[in-house]
This record gives C-alpha cells, structure tokens and sequence, in this order.
C-alpha cells in the first residue's frame, strides 16, 4: 500500500530554536516512515519579510543544515526550496481568480496586520492563496503544523473544494491539518511563547556557553518551590520520573536546578550540533539536496498542473 502523503513548508526566517525543534522538526523527522513526506522551505512566501539577498541564501542554507542534522533523510523524504518549482506561484495565480476579496480579508494572519495598522502587501494578503498551491500541488493529505497554522489549511481545502466544484472535476485531493496537539507551546526564556520575534530563544545548536547564558537568564517567580518556567523546558528533555526526583531534592534551590537544566541541554543539543558543522563544511552537499528536491518535487507538480491545465481548457496540445 503506498505511503500517504504529508507536507509541510518553513519560512526561511531566521535560526531554529528549540521551540521549533520540539513543535515541528523533531516531528517532521518522526514522521518520515509511516508517510512520504515533502518537505519544502518557503523561499518565495519569506519575500513578504525578508528583501536581503544574503540573508535570503544563508537561511535556505541554514534550514537544509538543520534537518539533515536532526536526522531528516533526504533519500527517504523529499526537501525542495517552493521558488525551484514554479507550478506554486503558477497554481495560485489561478486560485485567486476563484476566489473573492471577503474570502481573504477573514484571514486571522491578515486582520492581525490590519489591526496593527500596519501597511499590508498584496503578497502578504494572498499568502493563503499561495500556501494552498504549495499544499495541494502534491495531492497532499495531511499537514502537520501548530495551532497557528491551522486556518491556513482550512483555506487550501475550502479551495481545493471550490476548484473541483468550478471545474466538475476531482482534480484536487482535500488536505486535512494534522494539528500536532499534545505538545503544548514551548516557552522561551521570558516565560512567554519562545520566538525568534521575541528574541527569548535557546538556539537548537547553540554553543555551550550560549546555553548557559540563556538557561542562567530564564525568568522565574518567586512564589513557589518550582521554577515553573525551568521545569517546562527541562521536562522535554528528560524523562518525568527523573526530573521531578530532581526538583523534589533541590527544592527552591533555582541556580542548582538551572545548572542542572543547561548541563542535560548542553548533553542533548552537542551531537546535533556536531553533526550539522560536519555538514556545514560542505555546501556543495546542501545545493545538491535542493536541487535534487526540487527536480522530483517538480516532476509531481508538473503533473498535477497539466490536469489543471486540461480542466480550465489551456491546454491545446
Ligand atoms: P517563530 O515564532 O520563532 O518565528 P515560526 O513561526 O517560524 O517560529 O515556527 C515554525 C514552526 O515551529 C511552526 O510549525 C510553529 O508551530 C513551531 N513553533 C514555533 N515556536 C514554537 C514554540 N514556542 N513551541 C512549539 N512550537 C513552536
Ligand atoms: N505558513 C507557514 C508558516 O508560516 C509556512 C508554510 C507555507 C506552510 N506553505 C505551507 C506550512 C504549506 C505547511 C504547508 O509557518
């Protein structure tokens, strides 16, 4: 029986953290036996935030580097950038012809950037027209992504059902979001959400000293024996009959129990981070990867946009 279909796409938008790691990554790997799984960096999506050329090309580097060194296998699993296969920008061309302007102006990610007043791109305001390409190119099922993203699926299946409606056709298989539930948010070191935007992160392969210093500062109250906001990172990394011996030894004693939460991150995040400044010395080895990606994520793709092609009566010949 073959395998089913999952996808999922990351902004190229800065250094991995840990948050990401526990929230996604280390899923995405997981995943890779029970699905085939298309994972692809959103290269062209960024555009809307990122207009620097260098720090465009480092951050695509950078999240090829980080998955391989997780254990993302690129024979297994198919990793593409989405600007090498341009049935994306093609495809969502097509569905902003079908779809109205109210539609898009309940986008949660676009009313959150009207309400801040901020100046709103037409990029920025089409994302769900472009995200629903990137999903359903690939006759995708499942997409796995946090609470965050989960309206933006909803968006590419409403699509994928009014396509087949507009057209009398089946051409598009209708995605379900695979909210990855049972892991509740990762908070950074201020107590609040860990983000690259808030800058309260642990980097997922950050040198030892920097572990330090960010486990040193973690934020905690004064009103109870447990530092909450110390407990909750470490409980992802060690196992829940370990660390609540530990917390019961050291009650109150916040600096041991930080000592002992950076000695564990620095065990956990040093063979990782090892394995990706093996790759790292290699570039060619990344390019290679994407380019390999890319030609068997465009092979499907091409595929699926000729049997658009043929339905909304372009194709000729
Ligand atoms: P950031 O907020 O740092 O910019 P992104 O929005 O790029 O992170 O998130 C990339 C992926 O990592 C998303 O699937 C998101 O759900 C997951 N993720 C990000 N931060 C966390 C967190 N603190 N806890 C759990 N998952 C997270
Ligand atoms: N919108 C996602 C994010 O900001 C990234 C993304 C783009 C994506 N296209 C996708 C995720 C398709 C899943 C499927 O995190």
């Amino acid at each position: 029986m073959s395998k089913k279909i999952l996808l999922s796409g990351i902004q190229p938008s800065g250094k991995a953290h840990i948050g990401n790691y526990f929230g996604l990554m280390k899923r995405m790997v997981e995943m890779q036996d029970e699905y085939q799984c298309y994972f692809f960096i959103a290269d062209y999506h960024a555009l809307n935030t990122i207009q620097d050329k260098d720090v465009l090309r480092q951050n695509i580097i950078d999240i090829v580097l980080d998955y391989c060194a997780i254990g993302f296998d690129p024979k297994k699993s198919i990793i593409f950038k989405q600007s090498d296969v341009s049935a994306h920008t093609e495809l969502a061309w097509i569905f902003d012809t079908i779809t109205t302007m109210p539609y898009l102006q309940r986008a949660h990610a676009y009313k959150a950037a009207e309400d801040a007043g901020r100046e709103i791109t037409v990029g920025v305001f089409n994302y769900p027209m472009l995200m629903a390409a990137d999903i359903l190119l690939y006759d995708t099922e499942v997409v796995p992504t946090g609470q965050d993203q989960k309206q933006h699926v909803e968006y590419a299946r409403d699509t994928a059902e009014k396509f087949n409606r507009v057209y009398k056709s089946d051409v598009f298989v209708l995605p379900e979001s695979k909210i990855i539930e049972e892991l509740a948010v990762v908070p950074g070191i201020d107590g609040r959400k860990m983000s690259k935007s808030y800058g309260n992160t642990i980097p997922l392969f950050a040198e030892d000293y920097e572990i330090e210093k960010a486990v040193m500062s973690i934020v905690t109250d004064s009103s109870g024996e447990r530092p909450e906001n110390v407990y909750a990172i470490h409980a992802l990394i060690k196992p829940k009959a370990e660390l609540d011996a530990l917390y019961e030894e050291h009650k109150g004693k916040y600096k041991v129990l930080k000592e002992a939460l950076a000695q564990d991150m620095k065990d956990f995040i040093r063979p990782m981070r090892e394995r990706r400044k093996k790759l790292a010395d290699d570039t060619d080895f990344v390019l290679d990867i994407l380019k390999e990606g890319g030609e068997r994520a465009k092979q499907k793709a091409e595929k699926k946009m000729e049997e658009v092609r043929e339905v909304i009566g372009v194709k000729l010949y």
